[in-house]
């Protein structure tokens, strides 16, 4: 930055200042809770000088923060959103008090669903963690209401035709008569429950256990903890450095 303002797209600077992933603020911005200079901006390619514009959300200045990344494991019975639902399901923000930073979860898992979430202030990295383009595995253990037939599971390995487009896992295997480890890098809406549902099966229990590097090993249900150095470099390495799968 010598000497020269940081200029950033309006929507991207959002995300360095914590408001939330480049994309949402995108909606937030044409939604008219932007100003910059006093100004409502609804313009998605206006650019922000980074400390020298004033830039207001929701009528507050907002600044760059550092960046801070935590992994949570989240319980069943939590919405993947940091605020209560408007049926008054809760929000992660009763499970993370002791965090400075204004951090948001990045991308969702399903209310009932458990397992490891992101949660981080960074919104470049957040963007890619969830878009499948990048094509960062996320591995699901996924408890069946039945025992699971062998040749299932070789016909899962070819993928299925769901309402809305093929899926194809990128791994399936049985860890035990009615639980199997399913990998996959796609983001869509109930992907594992609608996808065993097409073979006749019923989830009962649905455990994140990875994200790319990210591991949820021994962390307690309900707890978080922040990022390990190796971890961070290993799962940026892998975001920044890696092919993209365009
Ligand atoms: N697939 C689902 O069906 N639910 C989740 O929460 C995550 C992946």
């Amino acid at each position: 930055m010598e000497g020269r303002a940081l200029l950033v797209r309006i929507n991207r600077y959002l995300a360095m200042c914590g408001v939330a992933s480049r994309r949402s603020a995108e909606e937030l911005i044409k939604a008219g809770f932007v100003k910059v200079n006093g100004k409502v901006v609804n313009d998605l390619s206006f650019k922000v000088r980074a400390w020298v514009d004033r830039v207001e959300f929701k009528g507050k200045i907002i600044l760059p923060e550092g960046q801070v990344y935590y992994i949570l494991n989240k319980p069943c019975c939590y919405l993947s959103s940091l605020k209560d639902g408007i049926d008054s399901k809760k929000g992660l923000l009763h499970l993370i008090k002791n965090i400075p930073e204004r951090v948001f979860p990045v991308g969702r898992l399903d209310y009932n669903s458990e397992g490891l979430m992101l949660l981080t202030n960074d919104g470049e990295l957040a963007l890619r963690v969830s878009h499948p383009r990048y094509g960062l595995e996320k591995v699901y253990l996924v408890w069946m209401d039945k025992v699971i037939k062998e040749p299932h599971v070789r016909q899962m390995l070819k993928g299925a035709r769901l309402e809305d487009g093929f899926f194809s896992p990128d791994d399936v295997r049985i860890i035990k008569q009615n639980l199997l480890e399913i990998t996959l890098h796609e983001g869509r809406k109930h992907i594992v429950k609608r996808f065993v549902s097409y073979f006749g099966y019923r989830v009962v229990r649905l455990l994140r256990v990875a994200i790319g590097p990210l591991r949820l090993g021994a962390l307690p249900s309900g707890q978080y903890r922040p990022l390990k150095e190796s971890e961070l470099r290993t799962l940026k390495l892998k975001l920044y450095q890696g092919r993209v799968n365009a």
